[in-house]
């Protein structure tokens, strides 16, 4: 096993010293680290096997670890080491790509079993770059990243839906990744290849009278025969008008052959709000006909704050979209300043997250983006929940 490499993660020094010298015993390359922290240095440079990391730790936790892992290092496997109390998430984790998982305590000849069975498996699985593209696709749908539950679970919608094209409503708080939604939608539909249009609903219908508004969306749904439009904040658009667009629609509809249908020549139509969909009904923003032709499915994109352990994540994506558009150094972030990125609460969602990463970017010359360069307010929210 001399190109098998280990690591173990835990706060236990204990442990970490019996689990060294326990498989140090039988020639096993093995290194131990007492943080989450750590191990994402660690990580940076070398390409473990495996690494078992505990679950409950201050810094970074084994969920988040192993987000971070699973983005960086597909091929690395990661059991989770549990204790009292945590097995729930001991076994939410199996669902985010760890291989196993062991509860404390344990005997130290499982550790031996499973490090013996992972070194085979990888035997077998060398060149099969397949599982890599698979392992990958679980912490990603096209431009959408995302591990979380609630993300794949938006995945799985998408996959759903995507041989049979329903119209679909986005909704989600300012910046939680809508608009891409859409374009994910669309790309991943068997419409993909056809025109996609945005619509801007400020401006929609803006210079066309007011009884013209009908014709005029009628010829655009003519035009669009077998793409998609998609209205982006729609509840910008007064009622009156939503309603015009539905009667548009199903006009539209009833003029094609049942020829057009089949061959999917009707227009898909997308739409976007950051409102309170149940509230912008009772307040009458969304007009019912409307909704009634736009909700075959409901996407709602949860708020970041819900899913922190994208938070890894999205950084290292838009540390990688940043980069790219570098000449030669490489930016990456503290261990102090992935800490507090972890602990806010983000209300400003994804783009928030992407403008504190870009503006580092645009402030900084050097390699690493440190907590002084966080915009203030995260900074001390950082500050404040450490001391409480
Ligand atoms: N899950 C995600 N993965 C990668 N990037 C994301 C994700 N969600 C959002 N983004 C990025 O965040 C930014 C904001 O996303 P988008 O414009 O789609 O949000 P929105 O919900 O439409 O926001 P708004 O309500 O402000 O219009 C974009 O640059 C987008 O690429
Ligand atoms: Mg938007």
């Amino acid at each position: 096993m001399e190109d098998f490499e280990i690591l173990f993660v835990d706060d236990d020094t204990t442990i970490l010293s019996l689990v060294e010298e326990y498989l140090t015993a039988f020639d096993y390359r093995i290194s131990i680290v007492d943080n989450g922290l750590k191990a994402l240095e660690l990580i940076k440079d070398k390409d473990f096997d495996v690494v078992f990391t505990d679950f409950k730790m201050p810094d970074i936790n084994g969920l988040e670890l192993l987000a971070v892992i699973k983005e960086y290092r597909p091929s690395t496997e990661v059991i989770i080491v549990t204790g009292h109390g945590t097995m729930e998430s001991a076994i939410q984790a199996m669902k985010y790509g760890s291989y196993d998982y062991i509860q404390k305590p344990f005997k130290l000849d499982v550790l031996k079993i499973l490090i013996e069975k992972i070194y085979e498996e990888k035997k077998l699985k060398q060149g099969n770059i397949i599982l890599k593209t698979r392992l990958k696709e679980r912490h990603r749908f096209d431009q959408l990243v995302g591990i979380s539950l609630k993300m794949q679970e938006i995945y799985e919608q998408i996959d759903r839906m995507s041989c049979n094209s329903p119209n679909v409503l986005i909704q989600g708080e300012s910046g939680t990744g809508k608009e891409l939604t859409a374009h994910v939608v669309h790309k991943s539909s068997d419409r993909g290849q056809k025109a996609f249009m945005p619509v801007n609903c400020k401006s929609f219908g803006k210079g066309i009278a007011e009884n013209q508004i009908y014709d005029h969306t009628l010829n655009l749904f003519k035009s669009m025969a077998g793409g998609t439009i998609f209205f982006d904040e729609i509840a910008e658009i007064a009622p009156d008008m939503q309603a015009e667009i539905s009667q548009a629609y199903t006009e539209n509809n009833l003029n094609l052959t049942a020829g057009d249908h089949k061959q999917g020549n009707s227009v898909r139509l997308l739409a976007a709000t950051n409102r309170n969909l149940e509230e912008a009904v009772g307040r009458e923003l969304v007009n019912q006909d409307f909704l009634k032709c736009i909700n075959d499915v409901i996407i709602r994109m949860p708020p970041l704050r819900e899913r922190k352990e994208d938070i890894c994540l999205l950084i290292n994506h838009f540390l990688n979209k940043f980069n790219t558009n570098r000449e030669n150094t490489v930016m990456n972030v503290s261990p102090d300043t992935l800490d507090v990125l972890l602990r806010y609460n983000w209300p400003g969602n994804v783009i928030q997250l992407e403008n504190v990463i870009e503006r580092a970017f645009a402030l900084k010359v050097d390699l690493t983006i440190e907590v002084d360069d966080l915009p203030s307010e995260i900074k001390t929210f950082g500050e404040i929940s450490k001391i409480s």
